[in-house]
């Protein structure tokens, strides 16, 4: 037979409150009674209530980290078929065990569309979460755009220390647009401030030599790929489009309208 536990006294409940210990505070009375019938000795009381505490808060960082770092789609390493990218797997293991992270080292995925590049960012990105991480997701483009908002009203230095903040910056999508003068040396700025301090994850379908072609002067090329190519791991994905690959799989091929 189950009974409700009689609710928490008014002044414990106002304190747990007052102290933010939420799951504390909701566990308290029913375990007070499982602890009372089971005759728990006083310290196992204590030990449960604080590691549910510790758990909930453990929950809602990872939480609220998750929505920091802005995925644009949910993509898991579990997801990611090693054996049929042309990523070697010792490679996909390094990334996985995010050494790089703590080394600060760069991660370079570099080559064609559909390739998986925005599959592993975003995935390794995901675990580094999980596994207690900051970790802020920008395409190039909309990190320009942060960027250009800050210039406006003066705070730019501000928005990059905001951005360093993450423990991994991933910039996806460099080069789909060109960069003017301005955008090309504010990510020059993000890319030196994270120079050995904090861990850049990049995605681009242009080869490093081709780099010129998006940015406005070879200077800043030069200078940007020395910095993030300096501890770096480079990864070039090829092969056919897992896109395509799917939509001919697809019965009957893509419907020709
Ligand atoms: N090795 C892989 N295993 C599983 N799915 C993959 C793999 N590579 C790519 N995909 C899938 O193919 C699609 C295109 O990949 P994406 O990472 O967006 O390519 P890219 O960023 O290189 O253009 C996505 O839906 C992605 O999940
Ligand atoms: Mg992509």
């Amino acid at each position: 037979m189950s009974t409700t536990p009689a609710p928490l006294a008014a002044d414990l409940d106002a304190a747990l409150r007052r102290l933010r210990l939420r799951a504390m505070r909701t566990l308290a009375p029913e375990l007070l009674v499982v602890a009372k019938t089971q005759r728990w000795v006083p310290e196992e009381f204590l030990r449960t209530l604080v590691e549910a505490e510790i758990a909930s808060r453990d929950a809602s960082n990872a939480a609220g980290r998750m929505k920091t770092a802005a995925f644009p789609v949910a993509k898991s390493l579990d997801e990611f078929d090693v054996s049929a990218s042309s990523v070697p797997r010792a490679s996909f293991d390094y990334l996985a065990s995010l050494e790089w992270v703590d080394a600060k080292e760069n991660l370079c995925l570099v080559g064609p569309a559909g390739t998986g590049k925005s599959h592993l960012l975003v995935a390794l990105g995901r675990h580094a979460v999980e596994a207690g991480k900051r970790v802020r997701y920008f395409s190039a483009a909309d990190l320009v755009e942060t960027l250009y908002r800050g210039l406006a009203d003066n705070s730019v230095g501000r928005v990059i220390e905001q951005i360093l903040r993450a423990d991994l910056i991933v910039v996806d999508e460099i080069g789909f647009a060109p960069m003017d003068d301005t955008g090309a040396q504010l990510f020059f700025r993000v890319v030196s401030a994270a120079y050995e301090r904090r861990s850049l994850g990049i995605g681009s379908h242009w080869p490093f030599e081709d780099w010129g072609r998006f940015l406005p002067e070879t200077n800043t090329a030069v200078s940007l790929l020395d910095r993030l190519l300096h501890h770096s791991v480079v990864v070039a994905t090829s092969g056919e489009s897992f896109r395509l690959r799917e939509s001919r799989q697809q019965r009957g091929g893509p419907k020709l309208v």
